[in-house]
């Protein structure tokens, strides 16, 4: 497990957190397919036992028996220091409005019925649930700040808002000192990403935490397409409200065809959508661990890097469902590798990175190809002769390059004879690609990719190989790139 400063606060967590909605009495809430007390706790227990200490949860999750199932459950299996707990409360409610219960009031009210639900003397995060439109932001932030200064709270963060709220928000309590906001929930994951438009760039600049939920697009990005046979897929109100009606411009079920080839590979998938979300959630938490991720790349002569451009999440399209800005953590970058003996595969490599903001690399061989070389018809070309022996490995003559960084890497070149030219098992038996999503794509005069992807594959022995597709111009990448979900 790996720990981490929660945004401006001495909360050491760990960079997995256990969001608690799913726990709590199926009878007494929003949710009917959230977990029974006993079955909880497994699932709390087996955190811990893995080094989850950061735990999330809410009074409105089942009428707060979310809270208590984690209470006991915490209570049980480990100390209090050493676990992290969030909770959250809800607007005030119109009884209350009506019977003067002020913002302030309400607060405190709210923090004393979580802390004895988690039987607990304090929480270490408590986060304003949603935005109360019918309660000055003024009163929210005095009756947090009476919190903190009880002791009821260490910390407070704020959840489901704009980042203009926040910083009007944040910018309020400096100016009468009170406790501000160290973290953020919002809804982010590879489906939806408005977040990185306004909120992750206003974030990074302060130092504020993005603990995103719905990682997994409540399960969406969990599964293989049609198979909702879970309880909570069947029943989910909220999350097919959040996700179904979108699903098709998601490109959820193009993509998934193509990335699916087994369910092997669709676990690595989502552990990469996952980490993918984490780590983006990393880069927006601190700019020292970010600049530090970023002095460790290594830039080899021949990469042509793409500066990360800090506006192009605010230039992506209106619609989140359309965003197609990839993720900006140096963890998770893109790198278009190809070897073009003509400039075929050249242009469409180009087109790739330039569609997908990557990083490109030029195989190029320590013996240039000539005319002469690359001559088909001849029987004893170069070209002719190498493709005819499968054990034969050009070198390569570009400088190495580190591949720490990249966690998707497209290899393109031509079709020789049907396959891959040889210099590209060359490249691939150089470099460790495990841990890598690979996707090759081939140019040619007509053969389509054929064996030359898997061929490939087989000699890497490592990395998560997708289908290839053969890309004869740069005009097919548009197509290629969106069926894949970019
Ligand atoms: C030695 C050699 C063998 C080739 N074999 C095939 C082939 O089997 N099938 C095919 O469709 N094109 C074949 N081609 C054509 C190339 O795949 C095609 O022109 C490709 O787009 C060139 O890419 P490049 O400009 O990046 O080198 C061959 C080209 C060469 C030089």
């Amino acid at each position: 497990m790996k720990y981490t400063k929660l945004g401006n606060s001495d909360l050491t967590v760990s960079r997995v957190c256990m969001g608690c909605m799913g726990f709590g009495d199926a009878a007494r809430g929003q949710h009917s397919w959230t977990l029974d007390e006993e079955h909880s706790r497994e699932i709390i227990r087996r955190g811990l036992e893995l080094g989850v200490n950061f735990f999330d949860t809410a009074i409105g999750y089942q009428s707060g028996t979310s809270e208590q199932y984690l209470g006991r459950a915490l209570r049980d299996f480990a100390g209090r220091d050493e676990v992290v707990v969030a909770t959250k409360f809800l607007p005030r409610t119109a009884q209350e409005i009506e019977n003067g219960v002020s913002g302030q009031q309400h607060i405190e009210n709210m923090i004393n019925t979580s802390l004895s639900n988690l039987n607990m003397d304090y929480v270490d995060l408590y986060i304003y649930h949603m935005w109360d439109c019918n309660t000055p932001i003024e009163d929210i932030l005095d009756g947090l700040n009476r919190v903190v200064k009880a002791g009821k709270a260490r910390y407070i963060g704020i959840s489901n808002c704009f980042a203009w709220q926040l910083a009007k928000a944040n910018a309020l309590a400096e100016k009468e000192g009170f406790a501000k906001f160290i973290s953020v929930q919002g809804h982010y994951n590879l489906i939806f990403r408005e977040e990185e438009r306004e909120m992750a760039p206003y974030c990074a600049e302060e130092n504020i935490a993005l603990t995103p939920y719905s990682a997994l697009a409540s399960g969406r990005l969990s599964r293989k397409p049609g198979e909702n046979t879970t309880k909570r897929a069947a029943e989910d109100a909220y999350a097919k409200f959040k996700y179904d009606a979108t699903a098709q411009q998601d490109g959820i079920k193009k993509s998934n065809r193509r990335y699916m080839m087994t369910s092997t590979r669709w676990m690595k998938l989502s552990a990469l959508l996952l980490a993918i979300a984490l780590l983006f959630t990393l880069a927006a938490c601190g700019k020292t661990q970010t600049t530090t991720e970023t002095q460790t790349q290594s830039a080899a002569s021949n990469v042509e890097t793409k500066a990360a451009d800090p506006t192009a999440a605010a230039n992506t399209p209106q619609s989140g469902a359309e965003t197609t800005a990839q993720p900006q953590s140096t963890d998770a970058k893109t790198l278009v590798v190809y070897f073009s003996a003509t400039g075929t595969t050249k242009g469409v490599a180009q087109t790739i990175a330039s569609a997908t903001g990557a990083d490109l690399y030029e195989i190029t061989a320590a013996q240039t190809y000539t005319e002469a070389d690359l001559n088909w018809n001849d029987k004893n070309s170069r070209t002719t002769l190498e493709q005819n022996d499968k054990s034969v490995r050009p070198a390569i003559g570009s400088e190495t390059i580190s591949l720490d960084g990249y966690s998707t890497i497209f290899i393109g070149y031509p079709i020789w004879w049907g396959e891959e030219p040889r210099i590209m098992d060359t490249f691939v038996e150089s470099y460790d690609l495990s841990g890598k999503t690979v996707i090759p794509f081939c140019t040619s005069g007509g053969s389509g990719i054929g064996s030359s992807g898997k061929n490939l594959e087989a000699n890497a022995g490592g990395g998560n190989w997708l289908e290839g597709e053969r890309l004869s111009k740069s005009s097919d990448v548009e197509g290629w790139l969106k069926d894949m979900g970019y």
